[in-house]
């Protein structure tokens, strides 16, 4: 313990050793679960290089504005950890539902005051320590709508602990890949994808650039609305300062998601995230998963299954998600994939910036509203849509949602889910 940041080298070493051992252990069960990615170091540059503000412990847990909750209250708060209060398992741990008192913070009855979600580092050593305290440290600095609240943490013995908001519908993982959430219609899927860009944009475009690392569905959690929030910010990195192009550090993320320039030379920019935000948007189209070892060949790989599909706009329907049934707009569908293709482009500098990724998604949402309000406004039994004017607009956005040519299970060409 003591200051996190410690020397390079055995940083990178340590590091290495416990993430393995934690990360692969805890999901390995799941076939299709993400596999997680730490891969030594590419270039031996001093800490301070990729880390302008390093801090130490003491300075991060003085000046986070959190509330530094010990274990028994946390105990309390989640009736000792029960596990039908379990809400979910992570690679570093396990998440609990918990409630607290709005006011105090003190521990609260079940079902009454303020609900909280608490996560439980597994014991795990160097690795977990370090993620939780730039978690801390991060989370303790920003704040936006797009990124979840966190109100506390707890450093007891070797009891590791966050506390954070309580997001109601769990994690777009959940909803995407698991039977028995709501399915996400084409509009929430937008909003979504909408409300994670907002949060990265934030990161990327604040003063001291933060370059995420961890984009992924899991991480991104979604209130009783559907607005979205960036969880985990344990990877998180301070960009690149002055006239450096890049931060080098050592690999880490989750296959799947990982920006291949970044997996074969550890430098790391904020396109690197462009490019995990583009897999996840092939996540919202498709409804499959980055990483899916149930399947065979490459549809295991998300990007390499999809690419040929994303520029074709005959094609696309072909790797749209089974369970829209057809409902979104087709010509919407195609410019999020076109998009998608812009983010997963080889070349980083050909990736649009976040803000840029941001504005084209709010451009689908403002024509659809457009769409929305001129159909509650027409007179019954006119032909308002046929005149107006946004029938023949140059928009490539198709209004209203239609459904595919096809039956849905012509759809796509995935044989199993
Ligand atoms: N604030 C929260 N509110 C509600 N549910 C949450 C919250 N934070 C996490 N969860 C639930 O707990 C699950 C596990 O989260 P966690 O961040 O530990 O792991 P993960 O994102 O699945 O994997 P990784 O270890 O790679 O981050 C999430 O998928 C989500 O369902
Ligand atoms: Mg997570």
């Amino acid at each position: 313990m003591g200051n996190c940041w410690g020397t390079p080298s055995t940083r990178v070493e340590n590091a290495q050793n416990a993430s393995e051992q934690s990360k692969a252990t805890s999901k390995s069960g799941l076939s299709s679960a993400p596999s997680f990615l730490t891969v030594q170091s590419y270039s031996a540059k001093s800490a301070s290089e990729s880390l302008p503000t390093p801090r130490t412990e003491g300075e991060i847990l003085s000046s986070s504005n959190q509330k530094a909750f010990t274990f028994n209250e946390l105990k309390n708060a989640t009736r000792n950890f029960r596990p039908d209060s379990l809400l979910g398992e992570g690679g570093f741990g396990y998440v609990f539902k918990g409630w607290i008192d709005e006011q105090t913070l003190a521990p609260a009855r079940a079902g009454s005051g303020m609900v909280i979600a608490v996560k439980k580092l597994k014991p795990e050593g160097f690795q977990g320590h370090k993620e939780w305290l730039t978690e801390v440290n991060y989370l303790g600095q920003l704040h936006h709508p797009n990124l979840v609240k966190l109100i506390g943490y707890c450093l007891e013995g070797d009891n590791r602990l966050l506390v954070y908001e309580f997001m109601p519908k769990g994690s777009l993982e959940n909803h995407l890949f698991r039977r028995g959430p709501q399915l996400l219609s084409w509009a929430v899927r937008i909003k979504v994808a909408i409300g994670a860009a907002k949060g990265l944009s934030f990161l990327h475009d604040s003063e001291s650039q933060v370059i995420y690392r961890d984009v992924k569905a899991s991480n991104i959690l979604l209130d009783g609305e559907y607005n979205a929030k960036l969880s985990d910010f344990g990877l998180a990195k301070d960009g690149p300062t002055g006239d450096k192009t890049h931060v080098s550090t050592q690999v880490m993320g989750t296959h799947g998601y990982a920006a291949p320039e970044y997996i074969a030379t550890g430098r790391l920019t904020a396109k690197s995230d462009v490019y995990s935000f583009g897999v996840v948007l092939l996540e919202l189209l498709s409804g499959r998963r980055a990483l899916d070892k149930t399947k065979v060949g490459i549809e295991q790989n998300l990007v390499d299954w999809a690419k040929p599909y994303l520029g074709d706009r005959r094609k696309l329907f072909r790797i749209m998600d089974p369970k829209l049934e057809g409902q979104y707009p087709q010509k919407a569908a195609y410019s999020v994939a076109m998009l998608a293709l812009q983010c997963l482009s080889l070349e980083p500098k050909v990736r649009p910036r976040m803000s840029v990724v941001l504005a084209s998604l709010e451009q689908l949402q403002v024509s659809k509203d457009v769409a929305k309000r001129l159909h509650t406004e027409q007179p019954a039994n006119s032909n308002y849509i046929r005149k107006s004017p946004l029938r023949h607009a140059p928009s490539p956005l198709n209004l209203t949602p239609c459904r595919s040519p096809l039956p849905s299970l012509r759809q796509s060409p995935q044989v199993t889910r």
